[in-house]
């Protein structure tokens, strides 16, 4: 996979005495430093207090004071980040610390000292860990389209050297060379996001899904034909009105013990969605090159899985096709048999995600027998009405999984906001003409299409994630700038790290 530019190198070191170029400190909110920084900083005390003063800078959270070349330092630049309450910081708050960081150094820059220290305890290996990782993922941009470069772009510091201070360097790049992986995994579900969908389409999907090869991961891609024999055909009725071939890739990792159960994990691969016959309307159409986050996610997963060969068997697969509308698409009042065997009536060609999901659910049930499974799709507008962009909705069968997942929420920010099920919500989806159909009705939209997932699941644990709010169209953040957030890739290897490896 191409490699993100704009990546700035990170390396550990001991707090330098007197560093050169962009210094960047951090200090709480009652204006103090660590100990190091405090007696690098000593020829400058008098000065970084009275443009405190002046400016109003009170080390609130993520709040800046810049001092052009001061006397008394060899620096260009000192930039004081605050922090607020030292002791409230959470790894979350490293990773954020990491990106407001990130966010001030100027693009011109090449050497850039971080000191790390705080007042009170050194700073923690993992807390050092998570601030470069907020680093490398606010220096993010997917620009590899422009052929000029945008001004605001060439202010990113696409080639600085990041040298961040600690006490113990060399226990702290020990701990980055695991959190390393996992914003390799974020970028990669970055850029399939943000790709165009005429570059990528199911077949580009999967090819890039299998250089996961390189790492160890078995690799299976399923083309039509093989599909059509196993029956999923509820998934190839998606694919069947777009000029582009339809395809299901399976990955396996098997860092466990040999012969137990995987967990696994599954996602929705609409590579366009522009509805089909039920077709969407112009505005904002653009946005359904997205329509691939939840696939995106599980190919991010699987690299950092891979990369940190984590001790856990874990499937991924993804259902990778173009709702289009032509002669050839599907049709509101079509009947589908799916690999399952229940029949649906398709009533709306644009809820499509489902579709897709059902057959490759029920494959990786059937072919694995999975500890549990997670799917996460991009799968209904409703759940940017329930919960905006700030939490994904979870519905699950299984309540261990969802606290788990909750929990994971909360330590990484990815976080999720619990939906319910019941029969209530399943009898919406019975049809006059076949076993189901694909709407519900009116209202409770997301918890229909949650409901017709799990008519495919049987009774294996299982949790969707409905990230149609969380995995696009993301506003700029501290960690990140681009249009793709790469959301659930730090939430689910959480997940597996804490609980099943
Ligand atoms: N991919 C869309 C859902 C979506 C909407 C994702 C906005 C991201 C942002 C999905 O396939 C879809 O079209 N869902 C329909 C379902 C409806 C026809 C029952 C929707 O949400 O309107
Ligand atoms: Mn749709
Ligand atoms: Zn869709």
């Amino acid at each position: 996979m191409p490699k993100a530019a704009h990546a700035p190198r990170i390396a550990f070191s001991r707090p330098p005495a007197s560093p050169r170029g962009v210094l960047i400190v951090l200090c709480d909110d009652e204006l103090k430093f660590g100990s190091a920084a405090t007696a690098m900083l000593k020829p400058v005390r008098a000065l970084v207090a009275k443009t405190a003063k002046t400016e109003g800078f009170k080390g609130k959270k993520g709040k800046a004071l810049e001092l052009l070349a001061p006397a008394g330092l060899a620096v260009e630049r000192l930039t004081i980040v605050g922090v607020g309450k030292a002791k409230e910081l959470e790894l979350k708050d490293w990773l954020k610390l990491g990106g407001t960081v990130m966010g001030k150094i100027p693009g011109p820059a090449r050497a850039v000292s971080v000191f790390l220290d705080l007042p009170g305890p050194a700073t923690k290996p993992e807390a050092a860990a998570e601030f470069a990782l907020g680093l490398k993922l606010r220096a993010y941009r997917f620009d590899r389209y422009r052929t000029k470069r945008k001004e605001d772009e060439e202010k990113a510091p696409a080639g600085a050297n990041v040298a961040l201070a600690v006490a113990d360097p060399a226990a702290a790049e020990k701990a980055w060379k695991a959190r390393e992986r996992v914003g390799e995994g974020v970028l990669i579900a970055r850029d399939l996001v943000n790709e165009p969908p005429n570059v990528l389409y199911p077949v580009e999907f999967a090819r890039r899904a299998a250089e996961l090869k390189k790492l160890g991961v078995a690799v299976d891609v399923l083309d039509v034909p093989a599909l059509k024999k196993l029956g999923m055909r509820a998934l190839l009725a998606v694919g069947q009105g777009s000029a582009h071939e339809s395809r299901v890739v399976v990955m396996r990792w098997n860092g466990g013990k040999k012969g137990e159960a995987p967990v696994a994990v599954i996602g929705k691969g609409v590579c366009f969605d522009s509805g089909g016959i039920s077709i969407k309307p112009a505005a904002s159409m653009e946005e359904m090159k997205g329509d691939m986050a939840g696939a995106a996610c599980v190919v991010g997963l699987m690299h950092t899985l891979a990369a940190r060969k984590a001790r856990a068997n874990v499937v991924g697969a993804i259902g990778l096709t173009e709702n289009m509308p032509s002669g050839t698409a599907q049709r509101p009042s079509d009947i589908v048999k799916s690999m399952s065997g229940q029949t649906i009536e398709i009533l709306n060609t644009d809820a499509e995600g489902r579709l897709v999901l059902a057959d490759v659910l029920w494959y990786v049930k059937e072919r694995f027998k999975p500890k549990w499974m997670i799917d996460l799709a991009t799968l209904t507008g409703a759940i940017l009405v329930s919960l905006g962009q700030e939490y994904a909705g979870l519905f699950a069968n299984d309540d261990k999984l969802a606290k788990r997942l909750i929990e994971a929420g909360q330590a990484t920010g990815e976080r999720v906001w619990r939906m319910p099920l019941g029969p209530e919500f399943d009898k919406m989806i019975d049809s006059k003409f076949a076993d189901m159909k694909n709407i519900g009705g009116r209202y409770g939209g997301s918890i229909t299409a949650a409901q017709f997932l799990q008519r495919f699941v049987d009774k294996t644990p299982w949790a969707h994630l409905d990230i149609a709010g969380t995995g696009m169209a993301a506003q700029p953040s501290d960690i990140n700038q681009s249009w793709a957030p790469g959301w659930g890739v730090r939430l689910l290897d959480r997940l597996i790290g804490e609980h099943y490896e």
